[in-house]
C-alpha cells in the first residue's frame, strides 16, 4: 500500500522525509521518490526499490529546502518503473503531487489532456496534469476544480514551486493525517512517520481539502466551505501506529476488509447490464465463450478461495470448474487443451508451486491468467493477463483480506463469463446489487468481535475442533479451520456436513467441539440435520447462523448471527467471524499471532 509523508516547516525537509519513508516501509512498496523545494525550484529524485537506494542517490545533493513531499509506491496502474514512481509532475516540473488511491476515470480525464505527453502509465500523472490545466495562480482552487471531476479514491499532497508557503492535501477514501508542530506541519498517510515529532494531529475526513502552511491549517469541506477541525492527541507509539491502533497486523487486516473489498470491485461491475468487466483477462467475448473448462490453481487459503470460485463459475457461468492444489497439479498429468482456462491465484505472486504450475499449464497449451495481489510479482508477469485483487499489502502471515478479495474477483469473473453465456439480466443484476451491499455487511459483522472473543474464551481449553460447512460454505469451513490451526496451534479439521457419517463422526465426543456454518441458504435444512447428528454425539456446538434464525438456538451452545446475503456471496461475510475466532483464540493462548511458528508469508521454495 502506498505511503505519503510531506513536511513544511523550519528544518531541512529531506532528512525528515527520508526518515518518514523508512517508517512507512512496513506498508510494503516497490519504488519511492521525494521532491524538495530548493532555491525556488522543485528538485525531484525517484527510484525503483528500497529507500536506501533513494538515500544513496540523494547523497551528493545539497537540498536544504524546508518544504517537500515524498512517497513509497505499491504499483496499481503501470508496472514497477522509476517513471511510474511518485512524485509526478506537470507545468514543466513546477507542480508536483504524491497520491495514494485509484483514479477510476483516468482514461476519460486523459482525453481532456490531448496536448500532454505523458511519461508514466499512472493514473496519478493524469491527475497532476488536470490540476495543472486548472492552475491560474490559486493552487487550492486548481486542486478543487480537478478533484470535482475525479471518480475514485485519493489521499494526496500537492506542491507548487511558486507557493513556497503552502501544501495542499486532500482525502477521499484514502487516509491522511496532519501532524501539528511549532511553525511546522507534517502530512502523512498514517501517523507512523509523524509520531517521532508530534502526537498532536488533525485527521482529514473524506471530501476535505486542507491548505497547510508553516503556521496554519485551513480546512474546507466538499462544498469548499471553510470548516474548523479538532486537533487530537494520539497516544500510540510507532509500532501501534503502523497497525493503526490495532494490536496486531492480522486484526488490522481483518478490519481492512470492507475498504479493500470495495477497491476490488470498484469500477469493475455494471449496474445497467448486470455484468462485470475485468479487462485484464485479455480475451475477446468470443474467446471467453469458447472456454469449456476452468481450473483454479493455488495453495492453502488461496485454494479455499478458489473453491468458492468454483461454485460461482458453475452456478453463474455454467462452466465446469475445478480446484487444483498447485503442488499436486504440477506433478500430475492434467488433461488440458486450448479451451481450458487456468487461473493461477496468489496473494504474493511468488509461491513456488503455483509458479511451477503456471509454467506447466502454459507448456500444455492452456490459456493461463493470474489473480494476484502483489503487483509486478513473478506470477503476475508470467501469466498472459489477469486481475489484481487490490487487497493492499498483507503483513500478517495468516491470510485474511486476500481471501475475501480473491473471492470478490472470482465472482466478478463468473458474472462476466455468465453474462456472455447463459446468465439472465435479472440474475446478473441481483448479483451486482448484492455485491454492492457486501462492504456494509462486512462492517456489521466486524462489530461482533467482542462477542466472538467471549466465545473463543469459552473454548480455549479444548485441544481439537471441527469445522463444518456445505456448498459454498465448505470453503469457509476449510478456511476457518486453517486459520485456527495456523495461529493458535489447536488441532482442527474441516468437513462438508454430509461427510460426517462416512467417518469423522467417530471423532466426536464432549471434548471435540464443532463450529458449524448453518446460514439460511438452499442447504440449510441439510446442514441442520448434520448439526443434529453432531449434537447427538454430545459434542458442543457453535453455530454461525443468519440473523433472525431463532431455531438455531435450539441446536447450539453458542450462536453467532451474521447478516443475510446472497448464497454465492456468503463466504465474504461468513469467513469474518471465523477469522476473528481464530485471532482471539491465538491472543488468549498467548501465541505470536502475526508470525506463527514454522510458517513464512511467502513460500518461494518448494
Ligand atoms: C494461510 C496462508 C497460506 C497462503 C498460501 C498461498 O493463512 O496465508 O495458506 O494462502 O501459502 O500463498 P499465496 O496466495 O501468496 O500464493
Amino acid at each position: 500500500m502506498c505511503g505519503i509523508i510531506a513536511y513544511i516547516g523550519k528544518e531541512p525537509a529531506l532528512p525528515i522525509l527520508l526518515r518518514g519513508l523508512r517508517r512507512l516501509e512496513y506498508r510494503g512498496y516497490d519504488s519511492a521518490g521525494v521532491a524538495i523545494l530548493n532555491n525556488g525550484g522543485l528538485n525531484r529524485v525517484k527510484t525503483m526499490g528500497k529507500i536506501d537506494i533513494l538515500s544513496e542517490k540523494l547523497k551528493d545533493q545539497e537540498l536544504l529546502g524546508t518544504m517537500g513531499i515524498a512517497h513509497t509506491r505499491w504499483a496499481t496502474h503501470g508496472g514497477v518503473t522509476e517513471a511510474n514512481a511518485h512524485p509526478h509532475s506537470a507545468l514543466n516540473g513546477k507542480l508536483m503531487i504524491v497520491h495514494n488511491g485509484i483514479i477510476e476515470n483516468y482514461r476519460e480525464l486523459k482525453n481532456q489532456l490531448l496536448d500532454v505527453s505523458f511519461v508514466s502509465q499512472t493514473d496519478t500523472e493524469v491527475l497532476v496534469h488536470l490540476i495543472g490545466k486548472y492552475y491560474s495562480g490559486d493552487l487550492r482552487q486548481a486542486v478543487e476544480t480537478a478533484l470535482a471531476q475525479v471518480r475514485g479514491t485519493y489521499g494526496l499532497v500537492v506542491t507548487h514551486a511558486d507557493h513556497p508557503d503552502k501544501l495542499i492535501a486532500a482525502r477521499m477514501g484514502s487516509p491522511l493525517v496532519i501532524g501539528v508542530g511549532e511553525n511546522e506541519h507534517y502530512i502523512a498517510s498514517d501517523a507512523t512517520p509523524i509520531l517521532a515529532y508530534t502526537n498532536q494531529v488533525v485527521f482529514l475526513d473524506d471530501g476535505e481539502i486542507a491548505e497547510v502552511s508553516r503556521e496554519t491549517i485551513k480546512t474546507f469541506n466538499v462544498r469548499h466551505e471553510h470548516i474548523q477541525k479538532r486537533v487530537e492527541k494520539i497516544d500510540w507509539d510507532e509500532a501501534q501506529a503502523e497497525k493503526q491502533g490495532f494490536a496486531h497486523f492480522m486484526l488490522k487486516e481483518i478490519y481492512d476488509q470492507p475498504t479493500v473489498f470495495q477497491d476490488a470491485i470498484r469500477g469493475r461491475y455494471n449496474i445497467i447490464d448486470g455484468t462485470a468487466r475485468l479487462g485484464g483477462i485479455n480475451l475477446t467475448d468470443n474467446q471467453i465463450r469458447d472456454i469449456n473448462r476452468v481450473i483454479f490453481i493455488g495453495c492453502g487459503t488461496t485454494s479455499y478461495a478458489a473453491m468458492a470460485g468454483k461454485y460461482a463459475f458453475e452456478r453463474l457461468a455454467g462452466i465446469p470448474a475445478e480446484v487444483d492444489v498447485a503442488s499436486e497439479f504440477r506433478y500430475r498429468d492434467p488433461v488440458i487443451d486450448n479451451h481450458t482456462l487456468v487461473f493461477a491465484i496468489s496473494q504474493s505472486g511468488e509461491t513456488a508451486d503455483t509458479l511451477a504450475a503456471v509454467r506447466e499449464a502454459k507448456r500444455r497449451g492452456a490459456v493461463v491468467r493470474g489473480i494476484v495481489n502483489a503487483v509486478g510479482s513473478t506470477i503476475a508477469r508470467e501469466t498472459d493477463g489477469g486481475t489484481y485483487i487490490h487487497a493492499g499489502p498483507e503483513l500478517a502471515v495468516a491470510s485474511t483480506k486476500a481471501y475475501t478479495n480473491m473471492i470478490a474477483v472470482l465472482i466478478l469473473y463468473a458474472l462476466q463469463f455468465g453474462r456472455l453465456r447463459r446468465l439472465s439480466l435479472a440474475t446478473g443484476l441481483r448479483v451486482v446489487d448484492a455485491l454492492r451491499e457486501v462492504a456494509q455487511k462486512m462492517k456489521e459483522t466486524l462489530e461482533l468481535s467482542e462477542e466472538i472473543k467471549k466465545v473463543a474464551q469459552k473454548y480455549s481449553d479444548y485441544h481439537n475442533m471441527m469445522f463444518l460447512g456445505r456448498g459454498i460454505n465448505f470453503s469457509v469451513a476449510l478456511e476457518g479451520s486453517l486459520k485456527l490451526k495456523e495461529i493458535s496451534y489447536i488441532h482442527s479439521e474441516a468437513f462438508p456436513g454430509g461427510e460426517m457419517k462416512h467417518g469423522p463422526l467417530a471423532l466426536l465426543c464432549p471434548e471435540f467441539p464443532v463450529f458449524a456454518i448453518m446460514t439460511k441458504n438452499q442447504l440449510y435444512e441439510k446442514m441442520r440435520s448434520n448439526v443434529e447428528e453432531v449434537r447427538a454425539r454430545g459434542a458442543k456446538v457453535i453455530l454461525l447462523a443468519t440473523k433472525g434464525d431463532d431455531r438455531a438456538l435450539e441446536l447450539a451452545d453458542d450462536v453467532i448471527y451474521v447478516p443475510e446475503t446472497m448464497e454465492l456471496l456468503e463466504p465474504l461475510i461468513n469467513t469474518i467471524p471465523l477469522q476473528l475466532f481464530a485471532y482471539h483464540m491465538a491472543v488468549i493462548l498467548g501465541k505470536d499471532v502475526d508470525r506463527p511458528r514454522n510458517l513464512a508469508k511467502s513460500v518461494t521454495v518448494e
